[in-house]
């Protein structure tokens, strides 16, 4: 079936431009002018941008937090209608078995038959006895070219030392595989714990109290620092401060190959929704904690002079009425993270392109086509070219919609976003050519989406020798 896609504004991370996009079994085969209209299905796009699908490469589709889970991919129709087309889950390594079968088998289980967009991973090492630093030499070879390691979590299952990622970056330079680290001080972040603890301060806004700037911004000039000694790229996720963004930008200026994104929520919410009476305040518990203003400028600052390449969700769906209050009487224990899936680009698009902060282009970089890079998917995703998968949003930037989460699709029971007054939205969105979403609405079908196998030597790897 083909698809034309006529007379919208194209917008690519470098330019836009009035054009029609031609689409043949999935991919886009043509971009111009006046391109030819006997095509299967015409769509007039006048009036709307046309944008590449938008890939988000921070999605917990499995996070655990004390025995208690998140949401996982039969709610993956909540990217769909928010403009993301691909996401890319992490998953823990199981102890005693390798990561590799653990991210096939969680594969096979969770996400095939079920996904409604495409799909992709990265690895977290739990369990360094399996072998698993060898085992890292393969993870290309299997599609799965990244890792994630938690600096932060001190007592947790997936917390790592300075070892692990010393080692594994090791091994991950000679495979052009990428770790990702989550920089925070675990130790320090405990000690000031027990202290809020101890003085009676158990309410959710001393999440935010017990994790300063600073303990993000040590963690991550270490992290560098262990780059620096192993010769390893280094990618640092949900930056949230201007210690941090320093940090990586000074290396950026020596040359080192350290990059970092930050996410949604910390461009646009702050720290006092964690003070929120009746443990409203539960919601905006995620790690690192939501910022004060200054910092929030700050990073908008650095994505507008791409100091930090792309922006995320860090989506992480619990229920505040069970899962959340686990911690009503000891902030300790609130499983960390919020739902955002859905609302990454109309957030995005509002608060950063309708103000002037960052362009249409700059957007669609930071949304989707440096995600794609970055994680070794960039000849397919994030782009609208010849040869890429034809996943593609229509934004229409008249309709003008309140964020509730009555009509949320993410399965959890509040949105942090709740009444944001939105601009625009995705009126429709194809993934690989078929329409799954229309006017505004999920119309595709469960198990859509495909596994995306990623490449090695992705972004991070860019101006270093393979
Ligand atoms: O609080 C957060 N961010 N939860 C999800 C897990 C993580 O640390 O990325
Ligand atoms: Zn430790
Ligand atoms: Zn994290
Ligand atoms: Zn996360």
């Amino acid at each position: 079936m083909s698809l034309l896609i006529k007379n919208g504004v194209i917008v690519t991370a470098m330019d836009e431009y009035q054009g029609d996009i031609l689409v043949d079994e999935g991919k886009i085969i043509a971009i111009g002018n006046n391109l030819d209209s006997k095509a299967d299905e015409v769509i007039d796009a006048k009036g709307m941008y046309v944008l590449p699908g938008g890939v988000d490469q921070h999605v917990h589709f499995s996070f655990e937090f004390n025995g208690s889970k998140v949401r996982g991919f039969e709610t993956s129709n909540a990217a769909a209608v928010g403009g993301t087309t691909t996401v890319i889950e992490f998953v823990n390594q199981i102890k005693g078995k390798g990561l590799i079968d653990t991210i096939d088998e969680y594969r096979k289980e969770n996400a095939e038959g079920i996904a409604m967009v495409d799909y992709s991973f990265h690895g977290i090492i739990t369990d360094p006895s399996t072998g698993v630093y060898d085992e890292i030499a393969k993870l290309p070879e299997a599609g799965y070219p990244t890792v994630k390691l938690f600096m932060a979590y001190k007592g947790m299952f997936f917390h790592c030392d300075d070892d692990v990622i010393a080692k594994s970056m090791q091994k991950a330079k000679d495979a052009g595989v990428t770790i990702m680290v989550h920089a925070e001080n675990a130790d320090l972040i405990d000690v000031l714990q027990k202290e809020c603890v101890e003085q009676g301060n158990v309410e959710p806004y001393y999440h935010a109290v017990s994790r300063p700037p600073m303990v993000e911004t040590e963690a991550t000039e270490r992290a560098i620092n262990i780059a620096r000694l192993m010769d390893a790229p280094l990618y640092v996720v949900h930056v949230s401060t201007k210690g941090a963004v320093d940090a990586i930008k000074r290396a950026q200026d020596e040359g080192l190959p350290v990059y970092g994104e930050t996410c949604t929520h910390y461009l646009t919410l702050d720290k006092e929704n964690l003070a929120k009476s009746n443990f409203q305040g539960a919601k905006y518990v995620c790690s690192p904690a939501l910022r004060e203003q200054d910092d929030i400028d700050y990073l908008w600052t650095s994505i507008k002079n791409g100091w930090l390449n792309a922006i995320s969700s860090d989506h992480c769906g619990f229920n505040w009425a069970e899962q959340k209050h686990m911690g009503k009487d000891d902030f300790r224990n609130i499983p960390n993270g919020a739902p955002g899936l859905e609302n990454r680009l109309g957030v995005l698009w509002t608060a950063g392109v309708e103000t002037g902060k960052i362009t249409r282009s700059q957007l669609v970089d930071l949304f989707a086509t440096k995600p794609a890079k970055i994680n070794g998917l960039g000849d397919r995703k994030g782009h609208l070219g010849i040869g890429y998968d034809a996943d593609i949003v229509i934004y229409n930037p008249k309709v003008k919609s309140t964020i509730s989460n009555e009509t949320s699709l993410q399965g959890v029971d509040y949105n942090s976003y709740e009444g944001f007054e939105q601009i625009g939205r995705p009126e429709k969105v194809f993934l690989r050519g078929q329409l799954v979403v229309d006017e505004g609405k999920y119309i595709g079908e469960k198990g859509q989406g495909e596994f995306v196998p990623g490449k090695p030597y992705g972004l991070c790897y860019d101006g270093i020798k393979k």
